[in-house]
């Protein structure tokens, strides 16, 4: 009679052999080498992002594909950790890759793995966060591994709007390793550590002979600023980590829910007077949009998105009276808070990613319009400008605007008007609406009568007030219900908040479609 109780000892050593080498990934040198590097274990990373003891591991016995130029090669876990866990109470999925183990390279088996848990993630309801350090497409799983790409691709997009999906980058990633964050809802990047590009600068060396590091090419710094590829950038790991979880917070679970709220002491009714201090009447005197949003929302507390990219619109998310909204406001301080095509792109971007997940959208106007320019004209503005009207009248969130000072011409359209599709529209007492400002206004219509004057300057500043004195004010505005009310400025919290209320229960039906044609 052998002997069960040995017998079973020896499969659970088994096992646990088995986990323990699954567990080392490539081994404690090629670990040392991602702390030496600044860097996480693919390990060490999922036990910072999430609530301690939540852990579930899948697939942990998987192993690679094979193909000729596999025989001999050992990948533990094939190259990437994945499970479920939760944040803050909340459940999300993960996959997390090893760098240590053929540099978190993507065969057909790792990307199973991946699209295992998205899977899952899916049929739940939860978030999926990706934690993203790796080489591409492993060459010597040659298709196998493009095919495993492209099983990860079409997940992003048919459970696109349908699940947050949240990619963190940690390390250098390259080919297919980008285009699947690219597809997910946010980014975001670790600032010195973490690089994307689709190909690195020795083939573009050898192609277009151009110099350049990988930190030029695609570092956080590039990918925040001028691609607008990133959303977020944290200094290393464990603070890139933070910003995912606290990203997660204004976020549902999926597209059927709201996000939670977040109870606060800060009163619904908190008058501001210290607005009054910073939107003077004077239009050319700029302001910052931040001080607006800072004063009324809950604790003068702004997550904003992509704060460095086209930092003439702002947004992001913040609470007011504990919910969440998204928050599309112009920025005076820069470039005079005019549309230009990186600022149509963001703000379509966002209006989108909170219409999916339902998150009323607030937007406060400052606007003078599009950005002149050929440039920009040449580069596409109005392809550009077009989404963000789309993406407002598209949404079915509720929508608030408030005009706090000026609004002209197409941008007034473009920031949600109540054409567009707002709900309620909102004005201060400083606000003006008009087609243009008076000066313009003045030289076009006015232009033969100055002409014609004895005193032209004069006359034209005669001309400048007349059409200030009609049009430089929110009462004709609000004369043909294009306003709703005209606000007191310290009073604005508590009106928005009463008002995003009135909206909770907003229901608002489109016609048939399979999708609609966002011009892109
Ligand atoms: C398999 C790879 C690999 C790859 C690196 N490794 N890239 N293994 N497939 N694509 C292995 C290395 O052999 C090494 O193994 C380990 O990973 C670490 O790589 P190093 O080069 O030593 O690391 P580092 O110096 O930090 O450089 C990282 C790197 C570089 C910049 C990412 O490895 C690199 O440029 N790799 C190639 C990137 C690439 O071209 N990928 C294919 C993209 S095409 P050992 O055993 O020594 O630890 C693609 C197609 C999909 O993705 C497109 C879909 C649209």
């Amino acid at each position: 009679m052998p002997d069960l109780n040995l017998e079973l000892q020896e499969l659970v050593a088994e096992m646990e052999a088995r986990r323990a080498n699954v567990v080392a990934g490539g081994g404690p040198d090629r670990a040392k080498k991602q702390h030496e590097g600044g860097k996480m274990t693919a390990r060490e990373r999922i036990e910072h992002l999430l609530d301690s003891g939540s852990w579930l591991e899948f697939s942990t016995f998987t192993e690679h594909g094979g193909g000729p130029l596999m025989r001999g090669v050992e990948a533990p876990g094939e190259g990437v950790v994945t499970g479920r866990g939760t944040i803050n109470g909340r459940q999300v999925f993960v996959f997390s890759q090893d760098f240590t183990v053929l540099g978190g390279s993507l065969g057909k088996m790792n990307a199973q793995k991946v699209t295992k848990i998205m899977d899952l993630a899916a049929k739940t309801g939860c978030p999926v966060i990706g934690l993203n350090d790796s080489a591409g497409a492993r060459i010597q799983e040659g298709v196998d591994s493009l095919s495993g790409y492209g099983e990860i691709f079409y997940r992003n997009a048919i459970y696109s709007g349908a699940i947050p999906q949240i990619s963190a980058i940690l390390g250098p990633c390259a080919g297919g390793a980008v285009y699947s964050p690219a597809l997910t809802d946010f980014v975001l990047m670790s600032e010195g550590t973490s690089y994307m590009f689709i190909t690195g600068p020795e083939v573009i060396k050898s192609v277009t002979r151009e110099d350049v590091t990988f930190d030029e090419l695609g570092g956080a710094h590039v990918h925040t600023r001028r691609s607008g590829v990133a959303h977020l950038a944290g200094q290393g790991d464990e603070d890139t980590l933070r910003l995912v979880r606290s990203l997660l917070a204004y976020l549902p679970q999926n597209a059927k829910e709201k996000p939670p709220t977040r109870p606060t002491s800060d009163p619904v009714d908190r008058a501001t007077p210290e607005l009054l201090d910073v939107v003077v009447p004077d239009q050319r005197k700029p302001y910052a949009m931040h001080d607006v949003i800072e004063s009324l929302v809950d604790d003068a507390t702004f997550f904003e998105i992509q704060p460095h990219f086209a930092r003439n619109i702002l947004v992001g998310f913040a609470h007011l009276g504990g919910k969440v909204v998204g928050i599309v406001a112009n920025n005076p301080k820069f470039m005079a808070g005019t549309l230009n095509i990186d600022a149509s792109d963001k703000a379509a971007r966002f209006i989108r990613t909170c219409d999916c997940f339902n998150i009323p959208i607030l937007t406060l106007v400052d606007v003078t319009g599009f950005l002149p320019g050929v440039a920009q004209e040449h580069a596409g503005i109005i392809r550009h400008g077009a989404k963000m009207l789309y993406a407002y009248a598209e949404a079915t969130v509720p929508k608030v605007t408030l005009i706090t000072r000026k609004s002209y011409g197409g941008a007034y359209l473009a920031m949600n008007s109540r054409d567009m599709g707002a709900d309620v529209v909102y004005a201060w007492p400083t606000a003006a609406v008009a087609v243009m400002g008076a000066e313009g206004a003045a030289n076009i219509v006015y232009r033969r009568e100055i002409q014609k004057s004895d005193n032209p300057a004069a006359t034209r500043a005669e001309k400048i007030k007349q059409y200030k004195d009609t049009f430089d004010n929110p009462y004709v505005a609000a004369a043909k219900g294009y306003i709703d009310d005209v606000i007191a400025i310290e009073d604005t919290r508590r009106v928005l908040i009463q008002t995003f209320e009135m909206l909770e229960h907003k229901d608002e039906a489109r016609p048939y479609k399979k999708h609609g044609n966002i011009p892109l």
